[in-house]
């Protein structure tokens, strides 16, 4: 949290947080000796210190002080069955005891190949890697590789991994007007990566189609979030997802759908709730059962180079593919990850939003939750947020309010990121999304004091 935010309220609930979790931050003060900022991951960060967390039961997490909070993060999204799930722990001990990789095919890597290409029906063929990084550069390598062609088409606000042809318009510009520019978002990254892209705006079909019109001899593909995740739970407006696969086919270019994030949504990931089939798929976070996994699929012919018999092979490697102990234990979450389960925590995540809802709405708030199924996001202000460069000016007019909530709804015993993201696992039942809304209605009071000095905005008169 920015210096600004150390008065009063904010002050309060920072202190709360820092007496609640000294052994955390100990553990933080010995880390910033060995690692900057005593971090390694952006997105976990959160000052004053991220609270360690010791063990995981179900949906339930205990920090280092056996603080227990109700894990609404899941490892941003990822750990669909919460922790420690009966079947996918069995499934890693086992392979485990056999060998965590064996440096070859493996029965088990096919299995979880049939499973997903059963499931998404725009997987014809699928190859695995260990991040959903590694899956979106390689369905984009894909994609070049098919075409010959090398411009690749993002939305402003998508996220699509940390790799560098991506970090363009990672963040939207709220303050610029017209079409977003392609910028690099990220230092280090080298400019010549913005001759390989071109943005356009998220929901906006004219504008993706004069893109299309004047550059499409060089563009090989358009990549998407079905649903946009970090840049502000944007999600699509209705037919635009069936205009953007319309004008793919118009101007021959190839349409990825990144379902990294939303692939947990419907069994056959978003594209199958909208009915639009794309090229290429990138999938990744719950498939490896907790453990680090990335893949990336499609049409059979575009898919086919990387067979490494093929005349014109693209050789792809990666020392842990495929391994056998992360495909052990995707295949055990998957499998407990069925319909039904979609379908039921889908509505715990509608029973949440209409919880916040109502919290926000008794304590007077301008703020709306938001989000598909089981991802819950939070819309500071009133109105429909549309693209990136909205949720983008709305999140900064809230300024340090969703760190400060965030905080206050750890120190009430409710995870989420710090963005305000909510995620539903399949242990939480409507005991723990009632008592998630319940803590929400109480978080806003203790905010209070902060928006009526720093966002009045967001307070009805
Ligand atoms: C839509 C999307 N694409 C790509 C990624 C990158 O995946 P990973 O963190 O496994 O590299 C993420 C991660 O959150 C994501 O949400």
């Amino acid at each position: 949290m920015s210096s600004n935010v150390d008065e009063n309220a904010a002050s309060t609930v920072i202190e709360t947080f820092m007496q609640r979790t000294h052994a955390s931050g100990e553990w933080d003060a010995r880390a910033k000796k060995s690692m900057p900022g005593g971090d390694t991951r952006a997105a976990s960060y959160y000052t004053p210190y991220p609270a360690y967390m010791a063990r995981g039961e179900g949906c339930y997490l205990y920090d280092l002080d056996e603080n227990r909070y109700i894990d609404f993060l899941n490892n941003y999204t990822s750990l669909i069955h919460g922790h420690a799930h009966p079947a996918t722990v069995s499934a890693i001990q086992e392979q485990a005891a056999r060998g965590t990789v064996l440096g070859s095919a493996a029965e088990v890597t096919v299995e979880h190949a049939e499973m997903l290409c059963s499931r998404v029906s725009s997987l014809e063929s699928v190859r695995y890697c260990n991040s959903g990084t590694e899956a979106t550069h390689l369905a984009m390598r894909a994609a070049r590789a098919f075409t010959g062609k090398d411009t690749i088409v993002k939305m402003d606000g998508g996220y699509h991994g940390s790799h560098d042809y991506v970090q363009v318009n990672v963040q939207s510009d709220a303050a610029e007007d017209g079409l977003p520019r392609p910028r690099i978002t990220t230092r280090g990254v080298p400019a010549a990566v913005l001759e390989g892209m071109r943005v356009a705006p998220f929901n906006d079909l004219d504008a993706l189609e004069n893109l299309l019109r004047v550059h499409s001899d060089g563009i090989a593909a358009i990549i998407l979030e079905p649903v946009l995740g970090s840049g502000g739970g944007v999600e699509p407006e209705q037919g635009y997802l069936q205009g953007v696969r319309q004008l793919a086919d118009t101007y021959d270019v190839l349409l990825i759908f990144d379902e990294i994030l939303t692939f947990r949504l419907d069994v056959g990931g978003v594209q199958a709730s909208v009915g639009v089939t794309p090229d290429l798929t990138s999938v990744a976070k719950f498939i490896g059962g907790g453990l680090p996994l990335g893949a990336f699929g499609g049409r059979q012919d575009i898919m086919a180079p990387f067979a490494p018999t093929h005349p014109q092979t693209i050789p792809h490697n990666g020392t842990f593919n495929g391994n056998n102990i992360t495909m052990a234990a995707g295949m055990a979450t998957m499998k407990a990850y069925g319909a039904e389960e979609v379908v039921r925590i889908n509505d715990l995540g509608q029973r949440l939003k209409d919880g916040f809802n109502r919290a926000f709405q008794a304590a007077g708030m301008r703020a709306r939750a938001a989000g598909l199924g089981s991802i819950i996001r939070i819309h500071w202000g009133e109105g429909e947020i549309r693209t990136a460069r909205e949720a983008k000016a709305a999140q900064d007019a809230a300024r340090d309010l969703p760190k400060l909530l965030h905080l206050e709804l750890m120190n009430r015993g409710i995870f989420s990121a710090p963005r305000c993201q909510f995620a539903i696992s399949t242990p939480m039942t409507e005991r723990e999304i009632d008592a998630a809304a319940a803590v929400m209605a109480q978080s806003l009071d203790v905010v209070r004091p902060y928006m009526i000095e720093h966002t009045p905005h967001l307070l009805q008169d």
